[in-house]
């Protein structure tokens, strides 16, 4: 028997439809959900499959709440973004006090940077490249989001992005599936520790399953269609990853796959995610996710819940197709008994994981709301992590770090507002307790440096385009005073001051959900300002906010100094002023490519070769693959970042230039810190397979390493390549590697590597 189940584990794992078993192995689990679902009527179960909006629960009156009747009811499986341990609990006593079974419920949260104590955006927190960080991020937003009652985030966000347009690329990790994968397995064990039922993990929810990056245009929600290989090579394996570091549950995209929206999609759900992946948690919809599959040209509610059911999702968010139709579908043939047995199980099964069964109110203690969250301990590791995450893009001279005397015009539109510095998707924050970089600067230097602050412009010149970038509570408090009036101000402040700090570019707002932008390119009205300093002869250093690669060839040009800040989270400011006084050296390596402009889009590293390439050297050559008015290289390529020392890489040193079958290969550099400084640098692995049977990037990241240097110092470091490294979805979609030659290229970003070549025979 148990070589039998050995080898149908094994049958499963090499066919690429193999036949998995989706129930869980727990027999305890199982002895008890099996008693559970006897007693439980049809509508019973289905309401397990339903995740209503919050509505207008009020503490202490959450039983006389419209969301009460339907919990009463066995209506509700769980509710999402309460924010407050005591509501919660309010709501949970509803639930297994006032209800026929006392089913607890789930309470989920989109909690994707930090809780209270919140951290970078996703895409800043990749930008550390360091793991160890990105896992703690996660464990102390568990912490603080399981002392507020929360059991369940919506993270982490996974989707591939090349796209900048699209604004949740501010969401996810870069354009990279490699580096994905493992901050995709880091967040995971951050959020969910090695046991969810213990009271300070949560369970996590991979999302947004899948290629919502590829939306067409970069305008949000819309179309994907994509080659199976790309998409089983390049976007799939960041939820895979998340799947093996047995993620709890997986929320399907809001956009449409191959012609049929991935909340019907069969072909994801269950045979990738389920057959071929061994998930065994359960998928719940995006928000409304069931009711747009009607403008999506599949049907009426009844018909999409139906297929949405078929196709492997378990929980429906806010729409309630489920609620309303299935029991109608299950009468008319159209769904099956099984098919929802299926769904209200996993739904059981995750409370069951979570512990809720044997204490509903494990996560909704008082005490601990009161000393688990934003901890002077979680504060400073948010600042750590904050400056961590920051890329400097540019250092002319050397103006960075500044010294802690004289005057500084601090000058720009995101210098001095709370409400800018936490970023998008920052639920649980407090937008009083946010540093601003004014703040920050002003405790970093005390009473030695004098700083003059003026704010030079608002975000746009369009008020109603600044309206619409800073919504829910982000509002930058627009300046009546006229442009000139603001830039003059500027000026005076400039005039003043030994060094100008220009802190501009996008509100937070202008990334995160439908924050999709045609225009890349920092708010004119900001623009202008910022030439209007320089023009000044003063030296100016531009702390950049954004959520997205923006097209910067004329800062580039222009501007000596620029520090690429993202949003930093709640201690942004004090981390701003630790890198721009060089008290931290920043280390950040960019982890989606920046283009010279828009048109580039999309311009990622790990692109294929085309049968024309340009020749080495050359930007523009007739009948090659390039543009006639800008070159293909992009701004900053990914893996880019400065430091305020400098590194040299050696060349790479192979352990032997032909392999066989298994064998492993060690590839090293020896990097050497060549300035004056301490500092990090993230050492960069790509491969690129020179011949296959499908055509191959022309690098992809196979591994990295985030060092330390004392100034001078030397290390070697070494990278262990096996074939696994080598494998990728062929026509055919099987994983394997295939033999023959590769380059080993090693560096301190994906453009500037040194190159090393194998054979490697089976
Ligand atoms: C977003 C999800 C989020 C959900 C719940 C949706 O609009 O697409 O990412 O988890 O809302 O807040």
């Amino acid at each position: 028997m148990g070589n039998m189940k050995k080898w149908l584990a094994l049958v499963s794992g090499l066919l690429f439809f193999g036949v998995v078993n989706s129930q869980s192995s727990d027999p305890k689990m199982k002895l008890f959900i099996d008693a559970l679902m006897k007693k439980m009527t049809l509508e019973e179960k289905i309401g397990q499959l339903n995740l209503p909006g919050s509505g207008d629960i009020v503490t202490g009156q959450a039983s006389n709440s419209d969301i009460a009747k339907k919990i009463k009811e066995g209506q509700v499986g769980g509710l999402f973004n309460i924010k407050g341990v005591e509501k919660i609990r309010d709501v949970q006593k509803v639930a297994v006090e006032q209800t026929r079974l006392k089913i607890p419920l789930l309470f989920g949260m989109d909690v994707i940077h930090g809780y209270q104590t919140t951290f970078p955006i996703p895409l800043g927190l990749s930008c550390t490249w360091n793991m160890e960080a990105v896992e703690q991020s996660a464990r102390i937003a568990a912490t603080e989001a399981s002392a507020d009652g929360i059991c369940w985030t919506f993270s982490p966000m996974v989707d591939i992005a090349r796209d900048p347009r699209w604004g949740r690329i501010a969401e996810g990790s870069g354009e990279d599936a490699y580096l994905g994968s493992a901050v995709a397995k880091a967040m995971v064990r951050g959020y969910q520790g090695n046991d969810l039922s213990k009271d300070n993990t949560i369970m996590a929810c991979v999302k947004h399953y899948a290629l919502y990056g590829a939306a067409e245009a970069g305008r949000d929600y819309n179309t994907t269609d994509m080659s199976r290989i790309r998409m089983f090579n390049e976007y799939l394996p960041p939820f895979q990853a998340a799947v093996d570091a047995g993620a709890g549950s997986v929320m399907a995209s809001f956009n449409e796959v191959d012609g049929i929206p991935a909340t019907g999609n069969k072909f994801l759900m269950t045979d990738v995610l389920r057959k071929q992946w061994g998930f065994k948690g359960f998928v719940v919809t995006d928000y409304t996710g069931i009711n747009e599959m009607i403008d999506h040209g599949m049907g009426d509610l009844q018909q999409a819940s139906a297929l949405a059911l078929k196709a492997g999702i378990h929980m429906d968010m806010v729409g309630e197709g489920f609620l309303t139709t299935l029991k109608k579908s299950l009468q008319e043939g159209k769904v099956t008994q099984k098919q929802i047995d299926d769904a209200c199980r996993l739904i059981l099964e995750a409370k069951y994981k979570l512990g809720l069964f044997q204490d509903p109110y494990r996560y909704c203690n008082i005490e601990r709301s009161k000393t688990d969250i934003y901890t002077a301990a979680n504060i400073k590791k948010a600042r750590e992590i904050a400056t961590e995450s920051f890329v400097l893009l540019k250092n002319q001279g050397g103006l960075l770090p500044l010294k802690k005397t004289g005057t500084i015009a601090l000058v720009g539109p995101l210098a001095d507002t709370k409400e800018n510095m936490p970023g998008t998707w920052s639920v649980a924050t407090d937008l009083s307790k946010a540093i601003t970089v004014r703040q920050g600067l002003q405790n970093a230097s005390g009473n030695n440096v004098k700083i003059v602050y003026a704010k030079g412009a608002n975000l746009d010149a369009d008020s109603n385009y600044e309206k619409r970038a800073t919504m829910f509570g982000r509002s930058l408090n627009r300046d009546k005073r006229t442009d000139a009036e603001l830039l003059n101000e500027a000026l005076a402040a400039a005039s003043q001051a030994d060094v100008i700090v220009a802190a501009l570019g996008e509100a937070s707002e202008m990334s995160g959900e439908s924050s999709s932008r045609t225009n890349l390119e920092i708010p004119q009205i900001q623009k202008d300002l910022l030439a209007a300093l320089v023009k000044t002869g003063k030296p100016v250093v531009l702390v950049l906010f954004t959520g997205r690669p923006l097209a910067l060839a004329w800062e580039q040009q222009h501007v000596p100094a620029i520090l690429n800040v993202w949003f930093g989270g709640s201690e942004a400011g004090n981390a701003i002023a630790d890198v721009l006084f060089g008290d931290v050296n920043p280390s950040g390596k960019l982890t989606t490519t920046f283009p010279q402009n828009i048109g580039q889009v999309p311009i990622f590293y790990s692109h294929k070769n085309t049968g024309r390439p340009l020749q080495e050297g050359k930007w523009f050559e007739k009948f090659r693959s390039n543009y006639l008015d800008v070159s293909n290289d992009p701004l900053y390529p990914f893996g880019f970042g400065l430091s305020y020392t400098t590194f040299s890489h050696s060349d790479v040193l192979l352990s032997s230039p032909s392999l066989r079958g298994n064998q492993v290969l060690t590839a090293s550099v020896t990097v050497t810190n060549t300035g004056k400084t301490d500092g990090k640098e993230v050492v960069q692995l790509y491969i690129r397979d020179l011949v296959g049977s499908v055509a191959r990037p022309v690098k992809e990241l196979k591994g990295f390493q985030k060092i330390e240097l004392k100034a001078g110092e030397s290390k070697t470091v070494s990278f262990k390549i096996t074939p696994q490294d080598l494998k990728f979805y062929n026509y055919d979609l099987k994983y394997d590697w295939e033999p023959g030659e590769f380059q080993v290229m090693i560096g301190g970003n994906s453009r500037d590597v040194k190159m090393s070549k194998i054979n490697w025979v089976k």
